[in-house]
Formats: structure tokens, sequence, C-alpha cells
């Protein structure tokens, strides 16, 4: 089997559940601490092995291209002031030339468009795909251990976890053969289904593993949910053509950073995780508590 060496990260998205903030700035430049949530997502891929990153992009979205480019100017002043520790932080958001390609999406037409915008760049190979809003914190990157899963299972995977019933239909949903152990056989993928018709509460989270026959059952542009073409549609489609779906329950903890709720809980995680500040957070955390503040 080929080894999974490209990533689609679908960034056309609006931000609108951020306006104000997203009239200017895209939201996966947002920061959680210093660090723009597509920086986790591009840290995750890497670990797990890949080497070429897809931006599915849309107008309004340069500061992305400049996050991953040089910046002499600001490397010369910080090395004038001896800032090595700034030097080193900025490390991580350089690029080879040719390791990041860039495809607009022309009107955002759903998650399923997006990915099979970037088809010519992802030819004839499994690939990654990765929704930069969902941030998992892990100690085996999400995406890692699902490209050593896959590497054992073949066919198309997609990361999964339980959620509540109440919010099955903010989600795709699997219907599996069996719900035990850490990979599940897929029978059946549903997007956001109506209250009370979803299959179970196995739900995909942001990370996916997929055959390049997904953007062949792509090419057929069907609406589904919302009126849109849903990724989750194209996967259904591999397991009615008889091809394997598998969902991987991965360990860590998924932070949604798509709602503002989600955002300001991964700040809070990820700052206590933090050596620089955790003491100070801890105590702020705790003195709000002993304040009675919350109770208010
Ligand atoms: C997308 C997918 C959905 C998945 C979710 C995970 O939905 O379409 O299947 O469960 O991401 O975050 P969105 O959140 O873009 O509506």
């Amino acid at each position: 089997m080929k080894r999974v060496t490209k990533a689609v990260f679908p960034v056309a998205g609006l931000g609108t559940r951020f306006l104000p903030a997203t009239k200017s700035i895209p939201k996966e430049i947002m920061t959680l601490v210093d660090r723009p949530l597509i920086q986790y997502a591009i840290d995750e891929a890497r670990a797990a092995g890949i080497t070429e990153f897809i931006f599915v992009t849309s107008r309004g979205k340069s500061a992305l291209e400049d996050y991953f480019d040089m910046a002499p100017e600001l490397e010369a002043s910080l090395q004038s002031k001896g800032k090595t520790e700034l030097l080193d932080a900025l490390g991580s958001t350089y690029m080879d030339s040719g390791a990041i390609a860039y495809v607009r999406q022309h009107k955002p037409l759903g998650l399923g468009h997006a990915v099979w915008c970037a088809r010519r760049l992802i030819g004839d190979e499994p690939f990654a795909v990765i929704l930069p809003d969902d941030v998992i914190a892990a100690e085996r990157p999400c995406l890692k251990q699902m490209v050593e899963a896959h590497s054992e299972t073949g066919g198309c995977m997609v990361a999964t976890m339980e959620v509540p019933k109440d919010q099955t239909s903010s989600y795709g949903i699997l219907d599996v053969a069996q719900n035990g152990g850490s990979i599940a056989h897929v029978k059946g993928m549903v997007e956001k289904p109506a209250p009370g018709t979803e299959p179970s509460n196995l739900a995909v989270i942001g990370r996916y593993i997929l055959t390049p026959s997904v953007l062949d059952n792509l090419n057929s542009m069907k609406n589904g949910a919302g009126g849109e073409i849903q990724l989750t549609d194209a996967i259904a489609d591999e397991i009615a053509s008889g091809r394997d779906v598998f969902g991987l329950k991965f360990e860590g903890r998924r932070f949604d950073c798509g709602s503002k709720s989600g955002f300001l809980r991964a700040t809070v995680a990820f700052g206590l995780d933090r050596a620089d500040l955790k003491e100070d957070l801890k105590h702020y955390l705790s003195d709000l508590v002993a304040s009675g503040e919350l109770d208010a």
C-alpha cells in the first residue's frame, strides 16, 4: 500500500461564527495561546509523515499564505537583538519551496466540493484531510494514530468519537457493524441526521484518510445535507460500492474550535499545558472559583 504523504486542508470557510474578527482575519489564523489553529493542524500532519500540504482557500485568505512564507525583515531584526527563542518559534512556520500548494474553491459548495477542488494535486494515491477547526490534543497525534491503523486496514478511515445523542445532528454519524474495540467497520454514514434518526452516537471528527476513488464519487456533485456537496456522502458511496471504510476511535481530547465555547475551552486547556503559563492560569482559575464569581 502506498504511504500517505499528502494532506488537504479545507480552509475556504467564511468563519461567520467568529465575526467581526473574521471580517479581516481567516479563522484558521486565530490563535490558541500564541499559535494559529492552522499551525496545530500542520504540526499534526508533519508528525504523521505528511510532506505535501494542499490548502483549499477562498478570497480573503492571503494571510494564510504569508504565514507559511519566510519573513526576512522580522528574522533579521530578531537576529540582531539576539532573540534566539523567538527565532526558533518561527521555525515551525516555514515550508520548503513546493511543499505547500494552494487551490481556490470559487464557490462555497460544501466540504466534499472543497476536497474535490484538490483532485489534480492528489492524483492516484491515498491522502489525508484535516479540518483545522477540530483541534485534538493527544500524546500520539491523531493523524499519526490513523496512519498507523490505516497501514493495517487499507480502505478509507475517519476519526470518530462518541457525542451526546442531542448533538448528533451537528455531525457526520457512523452506522457501525459492532461498536467495540478501537477500529469500527463502518456500514453506513449520514451527514447531520435529523434528531431521532441517527444510526449511532459515533460522530466523524475532522480527520480522514481517503482513497482516490472518493474523488471520483465527488464528480457526481450530488447535493446532500444543507444543500451542500458532502464529503460524508462520497465516503458512504465507497461503502455502497463494497469498499472498506473504518472509524478509528482515537485517543485524545478534541476541541470544537469552530464554536466560541470550544475555542475558549481549548485556550484554557492549551494554556494549562504550557510550562510558562500554567501556574499563573491555575491561580487565576482557582481564585475565580473561590471568589464565588462563577456562581453568579
Ligand atoms: C464537518 C463534516 C462532518 C463532521 C464535522 C466534524 O461538518 O461535514 O461530517 O462530523 O465536520 O467537525 P461541519 O462542522 O463543517 O458542519
